[in-house]
């Protein structure tokens, strides 16, 4: 009885503590999927690009641009002119247009649902030689990378290269402490990141404590019937 006590114990604190645990860590999908493109290129001895926080917030907007367009064989079909990255989303950003610089290349993918960052890179972003190529281009130094899903909806994904100048390109104003995101990531950020979904992790924790709380309730019950 006691032993039993002390197991039930046990899983239902674990339990409520990865609840505890999981609805305080913000991670940033986006980072990651940076750092799984650097050890990319640095595999095949390119240089490390660094995270842009300018270049990953227009990524955000690019497809938050592009929301309605993913194709039944999931492609985006959709393509933002330069004046649209000048006039909608740099402003959107709040980055100071004297350092806007080339953008070097561009990757959109999109998806029936989220992903987590290394099946988002292999299966979505660099699934093929094409899209291989393009990350492994020699000329670029800066990276950005925005991600958000629509509800009940697809999931997008966007990498923004640049050779532009590190830390002096794609400057965002007041360290980009004034961009009011609701939805979606951007790597390179101290901006609290949403996964562009609810987060699924806590969810899936509530209901493992739940399902502990069914299981602990069954014992007890069962621990009483036996006793009396
Ligand atoms: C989305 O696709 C439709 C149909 O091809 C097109 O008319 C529309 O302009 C596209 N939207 C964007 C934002 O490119
Ligand atoms: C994007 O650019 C196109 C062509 O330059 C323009 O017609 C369109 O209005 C722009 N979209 C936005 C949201 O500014
Ligand atoms: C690398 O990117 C630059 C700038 O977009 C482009 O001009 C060049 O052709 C690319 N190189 C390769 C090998 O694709
Ligand atoms: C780099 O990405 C490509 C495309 O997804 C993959 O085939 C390759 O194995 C990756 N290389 C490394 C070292 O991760
Ligand atoms: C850019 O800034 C970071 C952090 O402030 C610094 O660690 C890095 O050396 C800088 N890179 C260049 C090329 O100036």
């Amino acid at each position: 009885m006691r032993n039993l006590c002390i197991v039930e114990c046990f899983l239902l604190c674990s339990s409520l503590f990865a609840v505890l645990v999981s609805s305080k860590y913000h991670g940033n999908p986006a980072n990651d999927l940076v750092d799984i493109i650097n050890k990319n290129r640095t595999a095949a001895k390119l240089s490390r690009l660094s995270d842009n926080a300018g270049l990953g917030c227009m990524a955000l907007q690019f497809i938050n641009f592009c929301k309605g367009n993913c194709t039944s064989n999931n492609n985006v079909n959709c393509n933002p002119s330069s004046d649209n990255f000048t006039e909608v989303f740099a402003p959107d950003c709040g980055v100071e247009l004297p350092t806007f610089d080339t953008i070097t290349g561009q990757i959109v993918a999109c998806q029936p649902g989220y992903l987590e960052p290394t099946e988002a890179f292999s299966r979505a972003l660099v699934p093929d030689k094409k899209t291989l190529s393009l990350l492994r281009n020699k000329s670029h130094t800066e990276v950005g990378v925005g991600m958000v899903g629509v509800h009940k909806g697809p999931f997008f994904w966007c990498v923004l290269f640049s050779n532009g100048k590190t830390n002096s390109t794609f400057v965002l104003e007041n360290h980009g402490l004034g961009i009011k995101q609701k939805r979606g990531c951007f790597s390179g950020s101290s901006v609290e990141c949403s996964r562009g979904h609810s987060n699924g992790a806590f969810w899936i924790n509530v209901s493992f404590t739940l399902f502990f709380l069914i299981i602990y309730s069954v014992f007890s019950y069962r621990s009483v019937e036996i006793l009396f």
